[in-house]
């Protein structure tokens, strides 16, 4: 009998689509090499024990029959979520202790709940031995991360749990690999962190108040995605960096850049990129650019404008680590 497994899962950059997916379009999105562990073990007690000192949690103490409620710790949120659902569907009699480690900061928005979402949710099922397919893996955690969050397409637990770059449609209705080699794109973080849930029921409210206009919106980014997924599967980078432009215009019509993100996307053009974008809910966080020879000058002008991620795009999904 196993009784003691680390699985881990990547964080995620998208690359088109932001906001449409959220009501059906879809999505292109990448894994990124910045990994989150998560070590689960029996401890033959009636209780979940959890820490997770990256997130600042070092000893977390539930009995099993205790699990969920609100006001639940951000840091545990997820794990105690997905754990409780679990149980309601393979009940088991005794508890386990769990602890988590992060290569990546929470602030990125590299998608650490979904990955501590995922690697928990591949620790415990390699745990107790249940075969589930990537999709039903897929299934079970999204329906996690929505119990939590209330609102999300899903892409970032796609891009945990499949890795390399894939096209998306909410709910899980299309996740299709599309490019497995790491991409010639540089990342540029803002220094600011943004609050996702905030900014898709900003443009919910927009939608709202202007709906055929953000339809409208919606159905070029529904464009620019499909003919970018295309670009990509040709390798053809200098177009996929021109759709990513008009990516970012379509964007700005939402109103979800910010001074900061338009800022490095301005350098990283001046320095030689083949395009460049927000990724992600807009506000902060990250922006990506495509460099193709030119990625010394862009570095350098991210760098010189916020700060230059060094991170590997294209990284694999989910992994057992270790299994004792
Ligand atoms: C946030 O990283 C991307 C959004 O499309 C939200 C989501 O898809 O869950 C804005």
């Amino acid at each position: 009998m196993t009784d003691k497994v680390t699985a881990s899962a990547p964080g995620k950059l998208i690359l088109f689509g932001e906001h449409a997916v959220v009501y059906g379009h879809p999505c292109i999105v990448t894994a990124v090499d910045q990994r989150l562990f998560v070590t689960v073990e029996r401890n033959g007690k009636d209780t979940f024990h959890l820490s997770a000192p990256d997130l600042g949690l070092t000893a977390y103490s539930k009995t099993t029959n205790d699990l969920g409620g609100s006001g639940l710790p951000k840091a545990v949120r997820f794990i105690e979520v997905f754990y409780k659902r679990f149980l309601e569907k393979y009940p088991q009699e005794r508890g386990i202790d769990v602890v988590t480690k992060s290569e990546f900061s929470d602030s990125f928005g590299f998608g650490s709940s979904s990955a501590a979402t995922v690697a928990f949710a591949k620790a415990l099922v390699e745990l107790y031995e249940i075969d589930l397919t990537d999709k039903e893996l897929f299934d079970f955690c999204y329906g996690a991360v929505l119990e939590v969050q209330g609102v999300g397409s899903g892409f970032d637990v796609a891009a945990a749990i499949y890795g390399g770059t894939i096209y998306y449609v909410t709910p899980g209705k299309v996740i299709e690999t599309i490019y497995e080699e790491e991409l010639p794109i540089e990342v540029g973080y803002t220094g600011i962190k943004a609050d996702t849930p905030t900014l898709v029921r900003q443009v919910a409210e927009l939608k709202r108040k202007k709906p055929r206009t953000v339809r409208g919106i919606f159905d070029q980014i529904d464009k620019v995605t499909k003919e970018a997924k295309r670009k990509l599967m040709e390798e053809n980078f200098a177009e996929v960096g021109k759709l990513m432009v008009e990516n970012q215009n379509l964007l700005n019509e939402l109103g979800i850049s910010s001074v900061e993100l338009d800022r490095l996307n301005k350098v990283s053009m001046e320095a030689g990129a083949l395009g460049a974008k927000l990724s992600g809910a807009g506000g902060g966080d990250c922006m990506i650019a495509v460099v193709d020879g030119k990625k010394n000058e862009v570095v350098k002008a991210m760098k010189k404008n916020g700060e230059w991620l060094d991170v590997i795009i294209g990284a694999e999904g989910v992994r057992v680590e270790t299994d004792e």
